[in-house]
């Protein structure tokens, strides 16, 4: 495997997943609580920062326990530290250097930079820049107003590049990423969906042995993939709850608790609804629902598992990026929506949690679920959120207005199935606002409620653009929502992207 050092960068997340579509297992560990070197770690990468080498509290690492040792790769920070503690200079760039560039001079006889052609396009984001190499180190790659754009030490597998290779702006970066971790390393590119199955599985049993594990189904990819593998693992031993909270989608509950069957999963569906409408009565803030909810969720979780005996693991879907970001070296970022930082169940249910994704990214999840032929309804599905519908009605929930949302919802989303514009989008859903507008059917005037619709595309939800839906679609499903659903007269498109948005309302 490649072991990546996180520096702090907004790009390390994306050097994992360069790496990993090469086919090659890596994990990113935080500078300063990173592991030792092993057999399997074939080479490092060190990642970019939003420090500086020259403040004084820079973020370091021993250089010595690594280069030499292993082949190392330092990306824009990871370079110049390497520079600075090698004995060279590293000074503050005339001007800060964002965007992109083209390579002017490059050594296609190393390693690192065959067959990246002079002229090639790369993505630069530094404020410091090396102006002095140590001696024995040789410039490699530059560009018109960075000399020392990748370089490398004699005598070692030690490199170090100025440029962002994980970027997709630096076009031939994944070529660079390969020549390092496929040429230089040795790697083997062997990590795919079935392997990763197969050793999954095999590990799981041997883990779990005859334990019983209960695990806690929401309709969405991740547990749904998670609890697949630990049924193939230990078969009827894997207890699966799903709650109905009253906050799903129209047929939700029933369709999805069909197709867990289907897929051999021994699934209990609990019918929770009152007990969440009693709890979300009269309450009105975002974050107060959204403790409301889960606090309901976990009482309804604990009994039901209080009545599996002998239960000794938990099963959660949780997935890399998650154990990525509660390890940070920024920590968690701040909170904007509680749901963010909240992790698993509480302490009192005793249990072990098993993760069997927290290895994986999104994409290799929907891979992961291929291979274990999860239907397509399930892997392909747009992310909902746990509170649901909950934080899609403004304002106070009543059984009514879930009832109008779903509708409303329901219309939205299967007219994207039929006009198949649902896979181009990555979520959509409609928002119940908390105002009633005025409108005329046939002679009479209404006092009616109004919906949004919400349509966006993204990759990963931290960021997204709303989608340009056709007019035609958006007409149609207007006069199918206001003919057909009672009590709503006036449909509203959001055209807002994040940021400054959100995609959920609240
Ligand atoms: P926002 O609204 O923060 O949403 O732009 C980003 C993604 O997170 C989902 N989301 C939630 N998921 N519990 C969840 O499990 C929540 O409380 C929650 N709030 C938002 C949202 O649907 C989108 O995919």
């Amino acid at each position: 495997q490649i072991l990546i050092l996180d520096f702090g960068s907004q790009y390390t997340q994306l050097i994992a997943r360069r790496v990993r579509e090469l086919n090659v297992y890596c994990e990113i560990h935080p500078y300063n609580n990173a592991p030792e070197l092993t057999d399997d770690v074939k080479g490092v990468i060190f990642s970019g920062s939003p420090c500086s080498v020259r403040q004084e509290d820079a973020p370091e690492v021993d250089i010595d326990a690594y280069c030499g040792k292993v082949p190392v790769l330092g990306v824009c920070y990871g370079a110049q530290l390497m520079a600075q503690k090698g004995g060279g200079n590293v000074l503050p760039s005339e001007i800060r250097e964002y965007g992109r560039a083209k390579l002017s001079k490059v050594d296609q006889h190393n390693e690192l930079m065959k067959e990246i052609p002079v002229d090639s396009q790369v993505w630069m984001s530094h404020g410091d820049t090396i102006s002095e190499l140590p001696e024995n180190f040789t410039i490699i790659a530059s560009t018109p107003s960075v000399r020392v754009a990748a370089f490398k030490k004699e005598g070692e597998q030690t490199f170090g590049i100025q440029f962002h290779p994980e970027v997709t702006h630096s076009t031939e970066g994944k070529r660079v990423l390969r020549n390092f971790v496929v040429h230089i390393c040795g790697c083997e590119q062997s990590w795919t969906p079935d392997i990763f199955v197969e050793s999954t599985v095999a590990s799981l049993k041997e883990k779990l042995g005859d334990d019983k594990v209960v695990l806690g189904l929401s309709g969405g990819v991740d547990s749904s993939v998670a609890a697949v593998l630990i049924h193939q693992a230990i078969g009827s031993n894997l207890h699966c709850i799903f709650v109905d909270n009253g906050l799903l989608r129209k047929n939700e509950f029933e369709d999805v608790l069909d197709s867990y069957k289907h897929m051999g999963l021994n699934v209990k569906g609990v019918d929770a609804k009152d007990k969440f409408y009693t709890a979300l009565k009269g309450l009105t803030d975002p974050e107060a629902k959204r403790k409301a909810i889960g606090k309901v969720f976990i009482d309804v979780f604990d009994e039901e598992a209080h009545k599996i005996q002998d239960v000794k693991w938990l099963g959660q879907g949780t997935i890399y990026p998650d154990v990525i970001e509660s390890v940070s070296v920024n920590g968690p970022s701040v909170t904007i929506k509680s749901h963010h930082n909240v992790g698993g169940l509480p302490d009192y249910m005793k249990l072990q949690v098993v993760e069997p994704l927290n290895t994986l990214f999104k994409d290799e999840v929907r891979l992961v679920g291929k291979t274990l032929e999860i239907d397509q309804s399930i892997l392909g599905r747009h992310p909902f959120p746990g509170p649901g519908l909950g934080i899609r009605i403004l304002g106070d929930i009543t059984p009514e207005k879930v009832h109008i949302l779903q509708e409303v919802d329901y219309i939205f989303i299967n007219s994207l199935k039929k006009a198949g514009l649902y896979d181009d989008v990555w979520q959509a859903g409609a928002m119940l606002l908390p105002i009633q507008s005025v409108g005329v059917m046939g002679d009479e005037r209404t006092y009616e409620r109004v919906v949004s619709l919400r349509a966006v595309t993204s990759v990963d939800g931290m960021t997204a653009d709303w989608c340009h839906l056709p007019y035609e679609f958006l007409a149609d499903v207007s006069n199918e929502i206001i003919n057909t659903v009672k009590g709503v007269n006036r449909v509203v498109y959001d055209i807002s992207s994040k940021p400054p948005a959100t995609i959920e309302w609240e």
